[in-house]
């Protein structure tokens, strides 16, 4: 993993979970639905291992029902295990303990045969920023944060929290540093694992308007500053001498898609877009 550029406090989380992955059972990885392939860091897959993965696409309220069925099936083809939530639905837990608790019997079975005292599975999750990894934690937990097991292996201000029966999940979340390829950092500002703050946001909204050309999105108009200043006038943001805030209105329109505010369910990505499906 490229650690060059990793501040010193991301640095030090970012062993603190190396560390930790040694002592799980299953990793459970945090995408957003919006992105499933690129809203990752390829490099992670070295750092993990074989440990075993549960792919869990979250914001699935935002993204398009259709897509993320199609991505299910398609990491069901190649043998990753899937599940699309929403954090902030309590039915999606449920669902998804369920879920859990079924795909893993046998190795909690397994466990308890070579001998663990504990046969709780142990649970991580993992994620690039922003993504729901602290939301999808907290909607497992609600029942109430019940402390459980030993603190062996753990550093202070972590601890285990018993989700179910046979599961015990860590309360900390490791943070995976986003690929920084140009390629595709727009679709990682779009979706909120950027901070808009820090980004060229015209050469963001470029890319994005060249590389997603949906015309209910860009409501028909064939040119992005036509679509910029009639979403300014939209919004209202004008300024001295009638003229239009365009990076205000860049930046408010880019916040109401990230948080689902203008109503649209857009996955950035399909499953042919990669491996030459
Ligand atoms: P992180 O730990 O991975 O950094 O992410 P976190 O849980 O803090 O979530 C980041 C933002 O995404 C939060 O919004 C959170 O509410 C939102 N979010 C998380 N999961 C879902 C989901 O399944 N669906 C939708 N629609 N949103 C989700 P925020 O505006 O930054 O914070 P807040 O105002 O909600 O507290």
């Amino acid at each position: 993993m490229d650690e060059k550029w990793f501040p010193g406090h991301m640095m030090k989380a970012y062993r603190r979970m190396k560390e930790n992955i040694k002592i799980v059972d299953i990793l459970l990885e945090v995408r957003d639905a919006r992105i499933p392939m690129t809203g990752t860091n390829t490099s992670f897959q070295k750092v993990k291992g074989n440990k075993e993965t549960v792919l869990i696409l979250n914001k699935e309220d935002l993204a398009d029902p259709f897509i993320t069925e199609q991505w299910i099936k398609y990491f069901d083809r190649v043998d990753i295990k899937a599940f699309a939530i929403n954090s902030h639905s309590r039915e999606s837990a449920g669902s998804f303990l369920k879920y859990l608790n079924i795909l893993f019997e046998n190795k909690r079975k397994d466990l308890l045969k070579r001998g663990r005292k504990d046969a709780r599975l142990r649970v991580m999750v993992v994620g690039i920023p922003n993504v729901g990894k602290s939301s999808f934690i907290n909607l497992l937990s609600r029942k109430g944060r019940v402390k459980v097991g030993k603190k062996a292996g753990l550093t202070r201000g972590e601890q285990w929290l018993k989700i179910s029966d046979g599961i015990q999940l860590l309360d900390t979340p490791g943070v995976l540093p986003f690929s920084r390829k140009d390629e595709t950092y727009w679709k990682l500002v779009v979706t909120g694992s950027v901070d808009r703050d820090k980004v060229d946001i015209f050469h963001v909204m470029e890319q994005f308007y060249s590389q997603f050309p949906d015309k209910k999105l860009w409501e028909g108009e064939k040119i992005l500053s036509d679509f910029l200043f009639k979403k300014g006038k939209e919004y209202n943001y004008v300024i001295s001498g009638g003229k239009i805030d365009l990076n205000r209105t860049a930046g408010r329109f880019l916040k109401d898609l990230e948080t689902g505010k203008n109503g649209l369910k857009l996955t950035l990505e399909l499953p042919g877009d990669f491996n030459g499906e």
